[in-house]
C-alpha cells in the first residue's frame, strides 16, 4: 500500500512539473535553455555614418549594462553598405540562424528585417516615420513582430531656426535619396510648411552617395539655402555636401546633429545617444518576454538646436546664441 501512495505521489508531482513548464503564456523569446547557451541578436545596419553608429555602440554598451553582455548575447552585426540587395541577404541569414532578436537601425534595414520575417521580433532603432514604412498598424499598437524607436523631425522648428539664423530665404533646396521613405516623409511635410509660408523649393534627388556632387552643384545658383532630412545617403557623403554649400556660401540646414558636426550649419534634432539606450531598454523588454505587437513605438521628442560655428563663421552667420 505505502508503494501505491508513493508511486501516485510520483506522479502527482511529475505532472505538476510538467503543467509549469508548459505555462499557459510562453515567452515571445525562449530563455537560453542550459547554462552557457548564449542569445542570439543580429544587428544590422544599413550603412556606416556617425548618427548610426552612434546608435549602434550606444545600444550594445546599454544593452551590456542591463545585464545582457557578452557572456549572455551573441552579437552578429552587419553592415549593408547602403545596398538594399545586401540588407536582403543578411536578414535572409539572420533568419536561418535562429537568431532570438533582429535589431534594425534606420528605414530600409528595417523594412527589409520586416520582409525577411513575421515571426522573429524585430526592433528597429531612428525610423523616422514607422507608419509610412509600413512596420506597424498603428504607432501605440504594432500589431505584428516589429517596434521601436522613432526619430520624427520637427521639421517647423528647423524653419523658425532657419528664419532666425538667415533672414529672408526665398527657395529651398532639397537634396535627398528618393528611394528612402524616412526623407520623402519629412520632404512631404517641408513642402507642406513652405507652401502655406508662400516660399518656394527645388529638388535634387539621389539614388546613391556618388550623384551627390552633380546633385549639389545642380541647385547651385538656384536656391537660396539647401535643406536635407535624415537621410541615410547624404548622411554617408555629407562632408562632400557639406563644402560645396559653404563654397558658395549657401546656408546648409539638416535634420541631425552629426550632419552639422560634418559641416552644416544648423538643425533641431534628436538625441541619438539617449534613442540608442531606449532602443536598448525596449530589447530586453522583448528578450524578457514582452511581445512587440503590443509595445508602442517610443517616439524620441526631446529636440536640441545644434549649430556649427565654423561653418556659421565662413558664411558671416552669427550662432553664438546657440554656440557652446
Ligand atoms: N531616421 C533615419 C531613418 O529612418 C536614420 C537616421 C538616424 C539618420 N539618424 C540619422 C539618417 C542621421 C541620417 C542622419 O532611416
Amino acid at each position: 500500500m505505502k508503494k501505491i501512495i508513493a508511486i501516485a505521489l510520483t506522479l502527482v508531482l511529475t505532472l505538476t512539473m510538467l503543467a509549469g513548464c508548459g505555462g499557459s503564456s510562453a515567452p515571445a523569446v525562449d530563455a537560453p535553455a542550459a547554462e552557457g547557451e548564449k542569445l542570439k541578436i543580429g544587428i544590422i545596419q544599413i550603412v556606416e555614418h556617425p548618427s548610426l553608429d552612434q546608435i549602434r555602440t550606444t545600444f550594445v554598451d546599454e544593452l551590456a549594462a542591463l545585464g545582457y553582455d557578452d557572456s549572455k548575447v551573441e552579437i552578429d552585426y552587419q553592415n549593408a553598405q547602403n545596398e538594399m540587395s545586401n540588407v536582403t541577404s543578411i536578414c535572409q541569414k539572420f533568419v536561418g540562424d535562429e537568431v532570438d532578436m533582429i535589431v534594425a537601425i534606420a528605414t530600409p534595414s528595417a523594412q527589409g528585417a520586416a520582409a525577411a520575417t513575421t515571426d522573429i521580433p524585430i526592433l528597429f532603432s531612428a525610423v523616422t516615420d514607422p507608419l509610412s514604412a509600413e512596420l506597424v498598424d498603428d504607432m501605440n499598437a504594432p500589431g505584428g513582430n516589429c517596434t521601436g524607436t522613432s526619430d520624427a523631425i520637427p521639421v517647423e522648428q528647423i524653419f523658425n531656426l532657419a528664419d532666425e539664423l538667415t533672414p529672408g530665404m526665398q527657395t529651398y533646396g532639397f537634396i535627398y535619396n528618393l528611394s528612402e521613405v524616412n526623407s520623402v516623409s519629412v520632404i512631404e511635410q517641408c513642402k507642406a510648411y513652405l507652401d502655406a509660408k508662400g516660399l518656394k523649393y527645388e529638388e535634387a534627388t539621389v539614388a546613391n552617395v556618388g550623384e551627390l556632387t552633380t546633385a549639389a552643384e545642380s541647385l547651385v545658383g538656384k536656391v537660396d539655402a539647401f535643406f536635407s532630412p535624415i537621410d541615410n545617403t547624404v548622411a554617408s557623403g555629407m562632408v562632400t555636401v557639406a563644402e560645396i554649400a559653404k563654397d558658395n556660401a549657401i546656408p546648409y540646414y539638416v535634420a541631425a546633429d552629426t550632419m552639422v558636426y560634418d559641416g552644416g550649419l544648423a538643425t533641431v534634432g534628436v538625441d541619438y545617444v539617449q534613442l540608442g539606450k531606449q532602443t536598448a531598454s525596449m530589447a530586453v523588454e522583448v528578450l524578457e518576454g514582452a511581445d512587440p505587437a503590443t509595445m508602442p513605438v517610443q517616439i524620441m521628442e526631446n529636440y536640441a538646436t545644434v549649430v556649427n560655428p565654423e561653418t556659421a563663421e565662413a558664411l558671416g552667420v552669427d550662432v553664438s546664441k546657440y554656440a557652446q
